[in-house]
C-alpha cells in the first residue's frame, strides 16, 4: 500500500528511480526568466470594467494564461483549503483509498504519477486527488470526511470557485459578444476539484511533475502554494515560469472554450516541474459541462462575425474520452 502513493515511499533517496526519468527532450531544462516574460496579472478588484475585459480578453488570447487578485475570495478560505489538502495528502494510504471509496461509480480518484499510471511507462512525480464538485451539492454524501473537516472547507471552498468561474466567464461574454449568463447553465454544471502534491524531488532535472497538457475544461482555476514554483506556460516555444503571487489564483482556457470561442480563446500547454527543496501543493477547480452538453462553436460568434466553424459538434462526454485514451499529449482538435 504505501508503495501506491509517492508522498509515501519517498523518503530522501539521493536519486529517483529509473522509471521517473523522463526522456532528455521532455526533461526541464530552460526557462525564460519572469523578467523577461509573464503570464499577466489582472486586478478584479478595480477599476474600469471594460478595461478588465479588454485584459482578460487579451491574456485569453495571447497566453491563454492570466493570475487574478482582488477576486473576492477570502485569505482565509484559500489558506484553509490548500491546509486541508495538504493535511488529506498527510494520511496513511488507507485513509486515503478509503476517504475516496464511497461512491459506487468511482468519480472519486486518488492516484500516483497520473491516472493511467499502469499504461505509461514513464512516471510523475506527484500524487493527485479529485472529484466531482457539483454546484447541485448532490455528491456530498461521497465526499471525505477525513480530515474532519474536509467536506466544510472544501464545499466552502468550491461554491466559491464557482461564483468566481461564472464571474470570470462573464467578463469574457462580454468581450466575445455572448451574452452574458452563456455558461451558467449546463456548461459549467459538472466541475471537478483536484489537489496535486509534488513531493521534494532528488533529480529536479530529470523528472516533472506533470507532462506538458493542455485542460480538456472550459477554464480552470488553480490556487499554488506561496512560494513554490512548478507550473510552467508554452509560449513562443519557451517556457515561461508562473510565479506564485499571495493570495492570486491562476486562471487557464481549456480546450472546451476554444472551441466554443471558435478558436479565439487559447487551451495552451503547461506544466508542472519538481524541486529538490520543498513539497508543492496545488488545488485545481476544473470547470466542466454535464457530458451530454454538445460543446461547438458558439452560433452567435458565427453568425455576429460571419464566419465558418472550425470545430466540428462534439458531446462533452465524447471529447473527455478521447482526450484520455489519446494519453497526455494531445496537440490537435479537428
Ligand atoms: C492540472 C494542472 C498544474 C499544477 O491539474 O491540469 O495543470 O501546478 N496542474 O498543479
Ligand atoms: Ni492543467
Amino acid at each position: 500500500m504505501n508503495q501506491m502513493f509517492l508522498s509515501s515511499w519517498n523518503n530522501g533517496d539521493s536519486s529517483v528511480p529509473p522509471s521517473y526519468v523522463q526522456l532528455p527532450e521532455n526533461r526541464p531544462g530552460k526557462v525564460l526568466s519572469s523578467s523577461h516574460e509573464a503570464i499577466p496579472v489582472i486586478d478584479l478588484g478595480g477599476g474600469d470594467r471594460a478595461h478588465i475585459t479588454q485584459q482578460i480578453l487579451k491574456a485569453s488570447e495571447e497566453y491563454g494564461f492570466f493570475q487574478v487578485i482582488n477576486h473576492g475570495v477570502s485569505q482565509d478560505l484559500m489558506d484553509q483549503t490548500l491546509n486541508i489538502f495538504k493535511e488529506f495528502h498527510a494520511m496513511p494510504p488507507q485513509d486515503k483509498v478509503n476517504e475516496c471509496s464511497k461512491d459506487p461509480e468511482g468519480s472519486f480518484k486518488i492516484y500516483t504519477s497520473g491516472e493511467n499510471y499502469k499504461k505509461i511507462s514513464i512516471h510523475f512525480w506527484k500524487d493527485s486527488l479529485v472529484h466531482p464538485c457539483p454546484p447541485s451539492g448532490e455528491n456530498l454524501h461521497y465526499w471525505p470526511q477525513k480530515p474532519s473537516n474536509y467536506r466544510e472547507i472544501v464545499g466552502s471552498y468550491t461554491r466559491e470557485m464557482n461564483k468566481l468561474s461564472l464571474e470570470i466567464l462573464e467578463i469574457m461574454c462580454e468581450g466575445l459578444g455572448l451574452e452574458a449568463r452563456y455558461f451558467c447553465g449546463e456548461l459549467s454544471e459538472n466541475p471537478s476539484v483536484a489537489s496535486h502534491i509534488y513531493p521534494p524531488c532528488p533529480e529536479p532535472s530529470l523528472t516533472l511533475g506533470v507532462s506538458r497538457h493542455r485542460d480538456p475544461t472550459i477554464i480552470t482555476i488553480l490556487l499554488q502554494d506561496k512560494e513554490v514554483e512548478g507550473l510552467q506556460v508554452l509560449k513562443n516555444g519557451e517556457w515561461i515560469g508562473v510565479y506564485p503571487i499571495p493570495n492570486a489564483f491562476v486562471v487557464n482556457i481549456g480546450l472546451l472554450l476554444q472551441i466554443i470561442s471558435n478558436g479565439r480563446l487559447v487551451g495552451v500547454e503547461h506544466r508542472a516541474v519538481t524541486n529538490s527543496r520543498i513539497a508543492r501543493t496545488s488545488v485545481v477547480y476544473f470547470v466542466y459541462p454535464s457530458f451530454e452538453s454538445i460543446i461547438e462553436p458558439a452560433q452567435a460568434l458565427i453568425k455576429g462575425n460571419n464566419t465558418q466553424p472550425i470545430y466540428k459538434s462534439i458531446t462533452c462526454r465524447e471529447f473527455r474520452t478521447n482526450f484520455y485514451q489519446k494519453g497526455p499529449k494531445v496537440r490537435v482538435l479537428r
